[in-house]
């Protein structure tokens, strides 16, 4: 979907993060409602040489994968009025140019009773982006993890506020992928304190 076409005949648009969004919005919006989109799964898959990592040392992001039988959870946020095409216009810049990440329309699914799905956008960064990265184990993701910075930060400062939120705010939805790359960058974190210690120390 083209982001122009997006806003033809709306007065009010969803945006779903799934990622860095659900802690940083840094855009104006009306409302925002935590929920889950149907048939993705979220995965640090893909590279970041800006945000989260350069061009030498890119960072691991997530991105959504389809996968029938899964879902995300994460936080939709509504614009309204002219807030839209700023908020666009923002994320175009932040998410596509300087991220990698596409648009796609999904349905999202408020967390609660009596609430209805709404039409939502969400980025995502799918394999042919010359960034993806895919699969690799925990601990090898968490090892990438743990080294790498970029302009808006230490890539593992987007791990760990994304467990956060997951864990503060969706404490009955388990993600095991996001868990155990958050467990394994824990675990490595003294070893290459202590490593950097000692060389310093020579
Ligand atoms: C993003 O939204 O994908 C990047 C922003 C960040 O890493 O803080």
């Amino acid at each position: 979907m083209k982001p122009q076409d997006i806003l033809l005949g709306k007065n009010s648009l969803w945006i779903f993060g799934y990622g860095s969004l659900v802690w940083k919005p840094d855009f104006k919006y009306k409302k925002s409602k935590v929920g889950y989109i149907r048939g993705y799964k979220r995965r640090f898959w893909h590279g970041d040489n800006f945000h989260r990592g350069d061009d030498e040392m890119p960072g691991r992001v997530v991105t959504l994968i389809e996968d029938d039988d899964a879902c995300t959870w994460g936080t939709a946020f509504e614009v309204i009025g002219t807030q839209m095409e700023e908020c666009l216009k923002y994320l175009n810049m932040r998410e596509s140019v300087r991220g990698g990440y596409i648009t796609k329309l999904v349905e999202f699914f408020p967390h609660g009773q009596n609430q209805l799905p709404v039409p939502a956008v969400v980025y995502i960064a799918t394999p042919e982006n010359p960034m993806y990265l895919g699969p690799a184990s925990p601990e090898e993701i968490a090892a990438q993890i743990i080294v790498c910075k970029g302009n808006s930060g230490h890539n593992i400062e987007y791990l760990l506020r994304l467990a956060e939120f997951m864990r503060i705010t969706c404490p009955d939805v388990e993600d095991t992928h996001l868990f155990s790359i958050e467990a394994a960058a824990l675990t490595l974190v003294p070893i290459l304190l202590a490593s950097k210690k000692s060389v310093s120390v020579l």
